[in-house]
């Protein structure tokens, strides 16, 4: 609808009036949904568009609690893992479900970094490495919160220069949409005044067929990448972009994605299944295809456009089973992905990678778009 701005005046107004309605027709309600252990109140936000797609996102952690989307009969399903209970959420952190990650997603090895000729030390919450913003990162905090007019959810946070180790003030806004074309959308801005590194996500997992409804290996998946970054045992990048061609991570037509992943390849059995990052096919910084996923049984599908240029895909390697989830469906291993949109792992210690680094002045800006459709059946092949 943007695109049609500026062609000529009579489309400029229907790309008006078409991109305020589109946010206008989702309802938008808030709800406590517990409180902290030192008594400050969670609230639960609930967006729901014109079709009935629903999402469930509190204020603590951002955390996405539920996403109701139709199958191909219009039946609605939740599709992404998380608890009832803000009890349950902060009992069980590691597992990051549906929250925003910061103030860096993903790994930086030994939990250090240099900038500006100064070492930063990090906490070591995963081995010897520092992930998803360490002990205490943006998932685990509570953000202000507010329902913007337009139906969206704006949520603010002020990370503390020295923050878990990280430099700078930081502050941070994270806005959901839930949009007329069945979109979940999340624009991240940010603006510091120290130089530091910065790098957000959404820690989603996704089963297509419904969350707690057995494994996602089924589920076709196609990545947009010709590239990955291979890890070391600590599943941090060894700085390499290897082309995809010829190996299990080639993505690049819909696959399945239990189709490759007991192979005998060493990079899987680095990360115990796919737990990479892909170098998505673009130049700059445009919203362009990352992903699409296909789950044949409910048609459902998934595309995620992001304007970063990498995306994690995580198989639910480590869950095993002993956590159980909304409704106390158990959470299998490989019960769920995530497809983190991101700047590449470890990036602060990658010269070579595209930049993290913030600067006074300079505005942290990055939206990504995850948008639900279905597909007819499959062709039955005799
Ligand atoms: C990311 C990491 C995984 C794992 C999950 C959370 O996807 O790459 O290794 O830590 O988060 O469990």
């Amino acid at each position: 609808m943007r695109h049609a701005i500026g062609r000529k005046t009579g489309a400029a107004i229907v790309a008006i009036v078409g991109a305020v309605t589109m946010h206008a027709a989702t309802k938008t309600t808030q709800a406590k949904f517990g409180e902290m252990p030192d008594g400050a109140a969670i609230h639960i936000y609930t967006l729901t568009n014109a079709h009935k797609l629903q999402a469930r996102i509190a204020d603590y952690g951002g955390t996405v609690a539920s996403l109701e989307v139709p199958d191909r009969d219009g039946k609605m399903g939740d599709v992404v893992l998380g608890f009832d209970t803000l009890a349950e959420y902060l009992a069980n952190p590691t597992q990051y479900f549906g929250a925003l990650i910061g103030r860096y997603g993903n790994r930086i090895a030994n939990g250090r970094f240099s900038l500006d000729g100064v070492e930063y030390k990090l906490p070591r919450n995963n081995g010897e490495n520092s992930l998803h913003g360490g002990d205490n990162g943006f998932n685990r905090r509570v953000w202000k919160s507010r329902a913007l007019p337009d139906g969206g959810l704006e949520l603010t946070y002020l990370s503390k220069d020295g923050e878990e180790g990280y430099p700078g003030n930081l502050s941070v806004t994270v806005t959901y949409h839930l949009t007329g074309a069945d979109e979940l959308r999340i624009d991240y801005a940010a603006t510091t005044d120290k130089d530091t590194v910065v790098n957000l996500t959404n820690h989603s997992y996704f089963n297509l067929k419904g969350a707690g409804s057995g494994d996602i290996l089924g589920h076709n998946l196609l990545l947009n990448a010709e590239r990955f970054t291979p890890v070391d045992k600590g599943l941090i990048p060894t700085g390499e972009l290897l082309g995809v061609a010829g190996t299990p991570f080639d993505f690049r037509r819909l696959t399945a994605i239990g189709a490759r992943i007991e192979q005998n390849d060493e990079q899987l059995k680095l990360g115990g299944g796919y737990d990479h990052n892909w170098v998505l096919n673009k130049s700059g910084n445009a919203l362009t295809l990352a992903a699409r996923v296909e789950e044949p049984t409910s048609g459902r599908t998934i595309e995620v456009h992001t304007s970063e240029p990498g995306i994690q895909f995580y198989t639910g390697n480590f869950l095993d089973g002993s956590v159980k989830g909304k409704g106390g469906k158990v959470y299998v291993r490989r019960g769920a992905f995530c497809l983190e949109t991101q700047h590449f792992p470890d990036s602060p210690n990658h010269a070579a990678f595209p930049s993290t680094v913030l600067k006074p002045g300079q505005r942290y800006q990055s939206t990504t778009v995850y948008r639900f459709g279905t597909a007819a059946p499959p062709n039955i092949k005799k």
